[in-house]
């Protein structure tokens, strides 16, 4: 039996038309990312967007998102980014009723083979990310719930540096070594998946792994210098996809989206004439 849960973040969607920056139009980027998903022979068994759902958090975005969303039809898991607005979230999309009523939008679900939790490290008016005592609290005890069982905890900021210095001035800034407390006290917690840096980056962290996802739009330029100016660009787009199956464990792949040309068999007739 396998699991294959499919990570989208920072899809950055406004009103239809209106172009993110003043000059993306983020919507056909976020549809053919469905439509690449659509083509994955293997089915998503649930889809977790890990923040930054729209562009300014309003509820005119979140209903153009509604739209958006509609061909995928395996469970949604949505969560709040910088970018996000909690009160039109939760107004925009009443049936998800995993985001709570009110407070931070943790939440802890049963996938089949996986258990996801997720962790609302938002701050509303700030871009930087925070758990506070209540938000570990609450992660630990879900924790403690599903000891015997492999775990993904998703949030918006990573909690680690990814040596992009800008974005690192806006990560994970308040709890971060608290969070790393708890996380070392689980042996079956088996990635840390995350967005807001809007590039695939994957690092050791507490005894497991964290990593971040690609946007299906825009990315954030790579360039480590620590003085590097904040800036975007239209490299190729992605999303991630963890596959569990109980001999491989989890293991992440990067998919890119778009259509390409193949696939051609290695084996076919004529494959070996040079
Ligand atoms: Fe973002
Ligand atoms: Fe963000």
């Amino acid at each position: 039996m396998s699991t294959y849960l499919f990570q989208l973040s920072d899809l950055h969607i406004r009103e239809p038309g209106r172009k993110a920056y003043g000059r993306l139009d983020t919507a056909p980027y976020l549809s053919s990312a469905i439509d690449t998903i659509l083509r994955c022979p293997q089915a998503p068994s649930a889809v977790v967007i890990t923040g930054d759902l729209c562009d300014f958090g309003r509820e005119s975005e979140y209903l153009h998102l509604r739209d958006l969303l509609t061909p995928l039809v395996c469970p949604i898991f949505l969560m709040p980014g910088n970018h996000d607005c909690i009160i039109n979230l939760r107004r925009s999309f009443p049936d998800h009723s995993y985001l709570g009523f009110s407070g931070p939008a943790h939440f802890s679900v049963d996938l089949g083979d996986l258990q996801l939790i997720a962790l609302d490290s938002t701050l509303a008016g700030q871009s930087f990310g925070a758990i506070d005592a209540h938000g570990l609290a609450w992660l630990e005890e879900s924790l403690l719930a599903c000891v015997d069982r492999p775990v993904v905890i998703a949030m918006h900021h990573p909690p680690f540096l990814t040596q992009i210095g800008h974005m690192d001035e806006i990560g994970l800034l308040h709890g971060r070594a608290e969070f790393a407390q708890i996380i070392r006290k689980f042996s079956n917690i088996e990635r840390i998946i995350c967005g807001h840096l809007h590039r695939a980056i994957d690092t050791r962290f507490a005894g497991t792994i964290a990593s971040t996802s690609p946007s299906p739009a825009h990315q954030v330029v790579l360039d480590l210098h620590p003085l590097a100016v904040s800036q975007w660009n239209l490299e190729p787009g992605g999303f991630r996809i963890h596959a569990w199956n109980k001999s491989a464990g989890l293991v992440t792949h990067t998919m890119p989206i778009g259509t390409f040309e193949g696939p051609y068999p290695f084996h076919a007739e004529g494959a070996l004439i040079d």
